[in-house]
């Protein structure tokens, strides 16, 4: 039986959209906001973003609002959550593809302020590249916002069952599920990368807000057990009912087995 207090405040971060486009929209104007009240602080906004099917409605709102109401992304910073590894950038699959063809290429972010995981590393240097990548983030003065998906596997990032808490950015191993789910993007799953590198569970829980977004009924069981279930490396999404800065944006068939 968990405690009262945790229920009540988990259910207010919990919000229900009746499409997916309505849970995007909410999660879009959220990081416009962010994106305007720093820009009034002469600051630069910290944000952590991520890749897959899910962030793409996000995306296309943040573009359309660059290109219709002139919001403009100078003073933004940005930090990926995740590449596979090896990858290379170029290459269809890369986040870095994604994330250009998604975002970058139709917004003003110069393109020193974007990182992105780099997956054509040597093994030997991965680590403290991956180091680095965490102070970048320090030196900014941490994430202000980090965006996320959650795989069926639970994961968040590429922080896969077995992840601890504590995790930094690093290179995991991929589970079966997510190179299954990824299969169709590589024609295959023997052709996906068995390994990726991954900001932490850690690096994650520290941002200053987290908006988890969730659509279709591909994620309800998972998310079921993300919300509901006991706290454990297991479903690694579930470090997040901790927190008390976390928004769960989900669309009804997400939600429907909550
Ligand atoms: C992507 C990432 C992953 C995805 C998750 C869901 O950068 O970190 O955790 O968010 O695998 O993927 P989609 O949205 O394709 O269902």
């Amino acid at each position: 039986m968990k405690n009262k207090v945790l229920e009540n405040s988990l259910q207010q971060a919990i919000k229900v959209y009746s499409n997916a486009d309505g849970a995007s929209l909410y999660v879009a104007d959220k990081i416009a906001q962010i994106i305007k009240r720093k820009q009034e602080l002469g600051d630069f906004a910290i944000l952590g973003l991520a890749t897959g099917s899910t962030p793409k409605g996000v995306y296309k709102e943040l573009v359309r609002l660059h290109q219709n109401e002139g919001l403009s992304f100078q003073n933004v910073v940005t930090f990926n959550l995740d590449e596979y590894y090896p990858m290379h950038p170029v290459e269809e699959q890369s986040y870095v593809t994604f994330m250009r063809q998604n975002l970058f290429n139709h917004l003003d972010i110069p393109a020193h302020q974007i990182h992105i995981p780099d997956g054509t590393l040597s093994l030997e240097g991965i680590q403290a590249y991956c180091d680095l990548y965490e102070q970048k983030i320090k030196d900014f003065g941490g994430l202000d916002m980090q965006l996320l998906g959650i795989g069926r596997s639970g994961h968040i990032g590429f922080n896969e069952p077995g992840s601890l808490k504590d995790s930094m950015t690093r290179l995991v191993n991929l589970n079966d599920i997510t190179r299954e789910d990824a299969s169709d993007d590589f024609g295959g799953k023997d052709r996906v990368p068995t390994q990726a590198i991954t900001m932490g569970i850690q690096t994650i829980m520290q941002a200053k807000q987290i908006f988890l977004l969730a659509l279709s009924e591909r994620k309800a069981a998972i998310i079921q057990q993300a919300l509901r279930g006991e706290i454990s490396a297991e479903v690694p999404a579930t470090f997040l009912q901790q927190l008390e800065h976390v928004e769960y944006i989900l669309d009804q068939k997400a939600a429907s087995l909550l």
